[in-house]
């Protein structure tokens, strides 16, 4: 069977955007019985742009009950971290040898975290993170990885490794040893954050997070951005760009949509009323996450076990991969 390999930087706890971008995708993925699936919490990654890792554990522990509460099953799918399996790192050494500095230097990912985080250097590790990434994929002989538009240019990289490794240390049996990992972009990519960014981002600070309870949706939705046309509660407005329809689409049932589509625009739905029912869908949609979310806070231990026997399942795997490539090496 294919396997599918994707995974997130520990950021904590998780947010629409994550959801709607990623996590619903890997379920079904998961659900749909045309893959095995593996999913990775990128812990040596996230400290590339931050070196404090005393809260990389618990956020590595929340992201992992939110991928629990969204429906992530571990039986089905091994879900683990990056620093408790030590090829990971191997590999990343390797595949170092087979890609230029400059390669990496023209990483658009790169320039853009230089641009937006203000960096004036960049550490050795962090030019090399599109190369722990593809040690990530290619140790599971991931072909298929779900994500971000914004993270092709990794996959790109991961490719190139791929070939390079493959040419230059075939198998006694002249075969490959690694797959062309293809990315795989998710359908309804985006979310966009209460202030109208293009983007939900923590950084940004304009997030509704998986965790949110109905008063705090309800909060958050009241300070998101409309049609700044529709001053009085009765002007008519313009569905296309505001916000809070936006959501609606995504969480509202379609028939209740048309209809305040229709009332936005004669002026019959104010913003207030319209909020609170786009709080109210949001809610209702989050419930089952919420009430497993709680379930699984109960439990610390438990997550923790689930991450330790994902960690077991996953380093045979990898183990298995880097026996082969010792072989391919033949480094004895
Ligand atoms: N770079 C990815 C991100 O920032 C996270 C990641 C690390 C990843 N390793 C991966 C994604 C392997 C897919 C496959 O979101």
């Amino acid at each position: 069977m294919k396997r599918i390999l994707s995974g997130m930087r520990p950021t904590g706890k998780l947010h629409l955007g994550h959801y709607v971008g990623a996590l619903e995708n890997w379920v079904v993925l998961q659900e749909s019985g045309e893959y095995e699936t593996y999913f990775l919490i990128a812990d040596y990654h996230s400290l590339t742009t931050n070196l404090d890792s005393s809260h990389t554990y618990q956020n590595s522990v929340e992201m992992a009950i939110d991928w629990l509460a969204a429906g992530i099953n571990p039986e089905k799918s091994p879900i683990f971290r990056q620093s408790q399996i030590k090829a990971h790192t191997e590999l990343f050494l390797i595949f170092s040898l087979l890609i230029t500095t400059s390669r990496l230097e023209r990483n658009p990912s790169l320039k853009e975290q230089v641009r937006d985080l203000e960096l004036d250097t960049i550490s050795y590790a962090h030019l090399g993170y599109p190369v722990l990434q593809a040690a990530d994929i290619l140790l599971y002989k991931g072909s298929v990885v779900p994500v971000g538009e914004d993270q092709l240019p990794h996959i790109e990289i991961t490719r190139e490794i791929a070939r390079r490794f493959n040419q230059a240390y075939p198998k006694p049996n002249g075969e490959a040893v690694f797959p062309e990992p293809e990315g795989k972009i998710t359908q309804f990519a985006r979310l966009v954050g209460l202030d109208g960014k293009a983007k939900m981002s923590k950084s940004l600070g304009n997030t509704i997070l998986l965790s949110d309870p109905l008063s705090e949706v309800v909060k958050k939705v009241r300070t998101a951005v409309t049609d700044t046309a529709k001053v009085r509660k009765h002007d008519p407005g313009n569905p296309d760009v505001c916000t809070v329809f936006t959501y609606h689409k995504r969480f509202t049932r379609a028939e209740e949509v048309k209809q305040i589509d229709a009332d936005c625009r004669s002026g019959a739905l104010g913003c207030v009323d319209c909020k609170t029912r786009c709080a109210a869908s949001i809610s209702e949609f989050l419930a089952p996450i919420l009430e497993r979310r709680a379930q699984l806070e109960q439990k610390p231990d438990d997550v923790k076990a689930i991450l330790l026997e994902g960690e077991a399942r996953a380093r045979k795997v990898a183990e298995q991969t880097m026996s082969e490539v010792h072989e391919a090496m033949r480094l004895g």
